[in-house]
Order: structure tokens, then C-alpha cells, then sequence
């Protein structure tokens, strides 16, 4: 039979080249299969004398085990390379270091509203909410505060734009979270008790203070509540906020025209080496304004100053922020400075609870 060397080389060198299944599968298919060229010679056989059909279908047989142990042969070729591919690509090196944890961090502003929600949610106290756009009657009449009053240029207001021929009194950036005494009693009625953190707004800038800030008001409204409460309340949530065993705090009457009788307060603290101690030594630190509600503030609202009364303080939040945590200046406070932040920063899980303990 001729022929039969030239075409077991054209088959071999066919599979040498093949890169894929695909392509030994149509090799296979060209010498091997039904159709194929070995097959088309085998089926020659039955037409040749008996000797000439005994030696060529030797042959046949010899040249078809060939291709066919190069085919087996090259198939486990490919897949091993397919494997040491995998290998290579899905290599993965487990003695390299984890990845770092994300570097953002709460903000010791949003730690603090955190804390003293978890302080005041344990007495009692649920959040309330106003907006940061107020009208001037929430911001100041509600509150006793009559357009020609004072206090509402010791307040240095940012009043919103009006058009000019628009008779009514401009809004305003809230200058305190009071005007959320009035929104909460409106809402709720009495009793009620409730803390509202939030920014407020004040043209104002030096070392301790900034255009904007934050304060948490307190309302605490029933039919027999007392300036005892309010000086229980104010101690009870400084021991936990500042987390030492006793706190002393110094009531100095004042005037609020929200409050009668009013009285701000300090807390006892020391000033050493520049580092700030609180409850302990001989300074004062004035941290909030207080008092109880002024009966016409509470008529204001909708409530009853005959059958109810009730003490209200506003707190300033960066302010304790600043005594807790050590920080020196209020601006930084509002650079977004990334290393600032990262200083001073709470990790995201952080979260502040009272049995866990406050702070980290
Ligand atoms: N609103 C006052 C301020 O911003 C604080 C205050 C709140 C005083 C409630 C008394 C009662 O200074």
C-alpha cells in the first residue's frame, strides 16, 4: 500500500500543530472518523487478494494505532497546559500581609452626638428634629423673643434673601436649637422630653468659635418638673459623658428671655501642663445656658403653662467634644483635614453604648 508513511507524517505533524479540543477533534475526524482517509483505505481491503489484504490491513492497523496513541497524546498535552495556565494565573501569594482596614473615620462631632444620644436615650429622653433653614417666628417670636428684643442682635443672625418688595420677615439660619422646643411641643404636646442635636449658625469666628456649629437642646416638660430635676439631669449626664465618678457643677444665674429663671453652667476642671481635667481643681468652664421654660413660650406652643412646666438647657456639642477629647482649636474642626480627622477620628465601630463604655 503506498503511500501510508506520507500520510501518517501529514496526520502527526497536523496534531503537533494543534492548539485546542476543536482542532484534534477535526484531525480525528479527517483520519479516524467514518469518513475519514484510514477508513476510506480500510474499506480498499475487501477488494485485494488475500495476502496483498493481510499485509496492508497490517500496515492500516499499525498507521491508525499511531495517530491514534499521538491523538490521546496530544489531548493530555493540552490539558496540563490548560492546568499549569490556571495555576499560574489563579496563584495566589498567602504569605503577603492583609489588606489595610478602610481609612475613613466618624468624625469626633458625630461620636459625641452619638454618646450623649445613648446618655439621654437611657433617661428617658427621645431625639427631635428642626430644620437648619428656620423661620424667624420658630427661630425668635415662639421662643419670646419680639422683633425689637435685643437678644436678636446679640444673636448675629444670617438671615436668608428675600425679594424686595416681599413684605414678610426673611428666614433665617437658626442661631440655636431652641426653636425645636417649640416644633417638638406643637407635635407632642406635654409631657414630653426630648434632646435635639444639631448645627446652628452664628456670624462668628475665632479660636472657640465657628460660622457654624453644633448644640443639643433638652426639654423635659410635666406637670411638676423642677430646677432639682434639671441639676440631676445636667450632673447625672455629665458623670457619664466625661466618665469620671463625680462631677461638680456651678449654676450662675443668668437671663434667657426663654427661660425664667435661667442660669448657665459650668463644670469644675483643672488646667495642668496645658492638659484639661474634668471634675477635679479650680477652674470653670462654662458649657451650657439653662433654665425653666418661660410660661409664654410654653403658650406658644400650644401647652398649658397652668398644668405644665418643665426646665430646657442648650449644650454646645463641640465644646464638650473639646474638653473630652483634648482638642485645642474649634476651627480645625471643620478644615476637613485628613490628618486631623485621622487623629482624631472614631473607628466606624466605635459604636458608643453605656455598658460597653463610652470611649474607646
Ligand atoms: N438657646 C440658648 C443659646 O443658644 C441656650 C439655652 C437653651 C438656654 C435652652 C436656656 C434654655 O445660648
Amino acid at each position: 500500500m503506498d503511500g501510508l508513511d506520507a500520510l501518517k507524517a501529514k496526520y502527526l505533524a497536523a496534531l503537533g500543530s494543534a492548539t485546542g479540543e476543536a482542532a484534534l477533534e477535526e484531525v480525528r475526524l479527517a483520519a479516524l472518523g467514518k469518513k475519514g482517509e484510514i477508513s476510506a483505505l480500510m474499506s480498499t481491503l475487501g477488494k485485494m487478494e488475500p495476502e496483498a489484504r493481510k499485509a496492508a490491513g497490517a500496515m492500516l492497523n499499525v498507521v491508525k494505532d499511531e495517530i491514534d496513541a499521538a491523538l490521546r497524546a496530544k489531548k493530555a498535552a493540552l490539558a496540563d497546559a490548560a492546568l499549569d495556565e490556571r495555576l499560574r494565573s489563579e496563584w495566589l501569594d498567602v504569605t503577603l500581609p492583609g489588606r489595610p482596614r478602610p481609612r475613613g473615620t466618624i468624625h469626633p462631632v458625630s461620636q459625641v452626638m452619638e454618646e450623649l444620644t445613648a446618655i439621654f436615650a437611657d433617661m428617658g429622653f427621645s431625639v427631635a428634629e428642626g430644620p437648619q433653614v428656620e423661620s424667624d417666628w420658630y427661630n425668635f417670636d415662639a421662643l419670646n423673643i419680639p422683633p425689637e428684643h435685643p437678644a436678636r442682635q446679640e444673636h448675629d443672625t444670617f438671615f436668608m434673601a428675600r425679594a424686595s418688595d416681599d413684605p414678610r420677615p426673611p428666614h433665617v439660619l437658626r442661631t440655636h436649637t431652641s426653636p425645636v422646643q417649640i416644633r417638638a411641643m406643637m407635635a407632642q404636646g406635654a409631657p414630653i422630653r426630648v434632646i435635639a442635636p444639631g448645627r446652628v449658625y452664628r456670624m462668628d469666628m475665632d479660636q472657640t468659635h465657628a460660622p457654624m456649629f453644633h448644640q443639643v437642646e433638652g426639654l423635659a416638660i410635666d406637670r411638676d418638673i423642677s430646677m432639682a430635676n434639671l441639676k440631676w439631669t445636667l450632673e447625672e449626664f455629665c458623670r457619664a459623658f466625661f466618665e469620671v465618678p463625680s462631677v461638680e457643677l456651678r449654676f450662675r444665674a443668668s437671663h434667657f428671655p426663654f427661660t425664667e429663671p435661667s442660669a448657665e453652667v459650668d463644670i469644675r476642671c483643672s488646667w495642668k501642663d496645658g492638659q484639661l481635667k474634668i471634675g477635679e481643681g479650680d477652674s470653670w468652664l462654662e458649657i451650657l445656658g439653662s433654665g425653666m421654660v418661660h410660661p409664654k413660650v410654653l403658650a406658644s406652643a400650644g401647652v398649658d403653662p397652668t398644668q405644665w412646666q418643665g426646665f430646657a438647657f442648650g449644650m454646645g456639642i463641640d465644646r464638650i467634644a473639646m474638653l473630652k477629647y483634648g482638642i485645642p482649636d474649634l476651627r480645625a474642626f471643620f478644615d476637613s483635614d485628613l490628618r486631623w480627622l485621622r487623629h482624631y477620628g472614631f473607628s466606624s465601630l466605635d459604636m458608643p453604648n453605656l455598658p460597653g463604655g463610652l470611649s474607646r
